[in-house]
């Protein structure tokens, strides 16, 4: 019996896909990430480097949830961990930014600010003279993601900036 026996036809379809991608849309609790750590060993077990995997997951619960069951059915394989990348997309984000750091200009152990670190910053900070007396001196209001946005449609040409769509 192979690990394959152990999945479902379509998520056999997407375990044993080793070439291009493969979206896998289902409902809550059907059997998605059974599928994926299934790929991940089948690739493993087909002699693709765990190094060459990255698999990333929203939480910090979901990517330990997954390491935990591709180890354990490379384990029952028989096979090495090998050390595919599984964990969070901030985090391996943050790792490449840090690896790749010299080529942005930014010093290998830049700090990372979420939104809290960054309002607390800001009401750190002493009040200048401009500031002084115009109402709010570092405003509240201006979080990441309006930032964000106002990046992305600066870079756009006007007709497609979001605000005119
Ligand atoms: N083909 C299958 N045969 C037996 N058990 C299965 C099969 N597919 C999934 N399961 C079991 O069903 C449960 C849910 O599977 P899984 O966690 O992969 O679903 P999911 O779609 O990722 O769920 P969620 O939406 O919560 O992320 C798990 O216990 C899993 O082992
Ligand atoms: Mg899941």
């Amino acid at each position: 019996m192979t690990l394959l026996d152990e999945l479902n036809s379509g998520q056999r379809e997407a375990a044993t896909a080793l070439e291009g991608p493969v979206l896998i849309l289902a409902g809550a609790g059907t059997g998605k990430t059974r599928a994926i750590t299934y790929r991940i060993a089948h690739l493993i077990e087909q002699g693709v480097p765990g190094s060459a995997i990255l698999a990333v997951t929203f939480t910090n619960k979901a990517a330990g949830q997954m390491k935990e069951r591709v180890r354990d059915l490379l384990v029952r394989k028989g096979l090495a961990f090998d050390d595919p990348w599984i964990g969070t997309f901030h985090s391996f984000c943050a790792w490449l930014l840090r690896r790749e750091a010299s080529r942005l200009g930014l010093p290998r152990d830049f700090k990372i600010y979420d939104a809290d670190d960054q309002n607390r910053r800001r009401e750190a900070r002493p009040r200048t003279a401009q500031h002084q007396g115009s109402g709010r001196a570092y405003p509240r209001t201006a979080g990441t993601h309006q930032l964000r946005e106002k990046s992305c449609n600066d870079s756009l040409p006007g007709r497609q900036r979001r605000s005119e769509a």
